[in-house]
């Protein structure tokens, strides 16, 4: 039996937490930072099942996880902090070995940890280096987990699959590229990854709820013909681009022939059975097994019962493939489709 520190976005900890108990018998959780992170302990079902079953089928709202393998006492002491973080590193040197090893680190908000998280890795960092551990960012072998709660600090390692996320607490960071248009355009590209799906393999998207034009133009940077639709004027950025379309309507009040798109995406902020309604309509100018990717709202602070009546209604036209919490959600999720044949 294996205690977890799980972690979702703000204010979805209870969510996460109940996707938990309802899936897995036995298991317990308790409440760390409020809203946001908590631990978690596996009950009867074996370490390894567990983990499979959370990569096969992931929690909507559970961002991220890891192990804890020590608990050391928390006080902003640092030459006790410090000592905590060496001696539980010590412990791994057989396991970093000769592999590339990253070191996470993070503190709750208000948590004593008298070091920064860039301090508190080096400490951990010279450790597993002298044992032989290739130290790295991105694609590592193994993550070092270190968690720094208000009395207690947790510790682990982990493979990164194992952690749903290779971000520190999932919270995945894109560079603030030049000129980028809107933050929304994050939400796409976190989609992108963690759905597995490179937008580049699509020719001809349809972007419902544009504006100002952030989805619109990761599209178009991957090379997509993109038809967006919205009443709200595009960025001026974008204006001319010869492979873009805008067609300055209400979502609602347009339509296209049969197959045109193999990609649909909608970002609409309207309200989640309305909008839900007006895609599946539109489904019919989607090629057969087009994919879409959608936000779906929470407006109603229900967020089970809104999932389920929505993956029943758009489970009329749709596949549902995943529907997850990204880190770039804030009130919602993002689901995608795949257009039934
Ligand atoms: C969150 S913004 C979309 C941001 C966009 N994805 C981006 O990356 O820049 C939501 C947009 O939905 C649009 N919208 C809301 N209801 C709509 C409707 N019925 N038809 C078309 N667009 C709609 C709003 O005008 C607004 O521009």
């Amino acid at each position: 039996m294996t205690t977890y520190i799980g972690t979702a976005n703000p204010g979805f900890a209870p969510y996460a937490m109940e996707e938990l108990r309802k899936r897995i018998p036995g298991s317990a959780v308790s409440g760390l930072a409020p809203g946001e992170t908590f631990r978690f302990t596996s009950g009867g079902m074996d370490d390894a099942a567990l983990l499979k079953e959370l990569r096969r089928d992931e929690p909507v709202f559970l961002r991220h996880l890891f192990p804890i393998e020590a608990e050391a006492q928390l006080t902003s002491d640092p030459a006790s902090t410090a000592d905590s973080l060496r001696r539980y590193a010590e412990t791994l040197a057989d396991r970093v070995k000769g592999r590339k090893i990253a070191v996470q680190v993070r503190k709750s908000h208000g948590s004593p940890f008298p070091f920064t998280s860039v301090e508190g890795r080096d400490f951990v960092a010279e450790v597993i280096r002298e044992a032989g551990a290739e130290l790295v960012a991105r694609e590592a072998d193994l993550i070092v987990s270190v968690y720094a709660a208000h009395k207690t600090l947790y510790t682990g390692c982990s493979a990164p699959k194992d952690n749903l996320s290779d971000w520190p607490g999932g919270a995945v960071r894109f560079r603030r590229e030049e000129g980028l248009i809107s933050r929304a355009a994050f939400k796409l590209l976190e989609a992108e990854q963690a759905f597995r799906l490179p937008l580049d393999k699509f020719t001809n998207a349809l972007d419902l709820g544009a504006a100002p034009g952030g989805w619109t133009s990761v599209l178009l940077e991957r090379g997509l013909k993109v038809t967006a639709v919205d009443p709200a004027q595009l960025d001026p950025a974008l204006e001319d681009h010869p492979m873009l379309r805008h067609i300055q309507k209400n979502a609602s009040e347009i339509s296209f022939s049969p197959g045109t798109f193999d990609l649909l995406v909608c970002d609409m902020s309207w309200d989640p059975y309305n909008t839900c309604r007006l895609v599946s309509e539109l489904a019919s100018s989607m090629t057969a097994g087009a994919s879409g990717i959608i936000t779906l709202k929470l407006m109603y602070r229900k967020p089970f019962n809104t999932l389920q009546e929505l993956s029943r209604a758009y489970g009329e036209v749709f596949d549902i493939r995943r529907i997850k919490q990204l880190f770039h959600n804030r009130e919602e999720v993002t689901m995608w489709v795949r257009r039934k044949p």
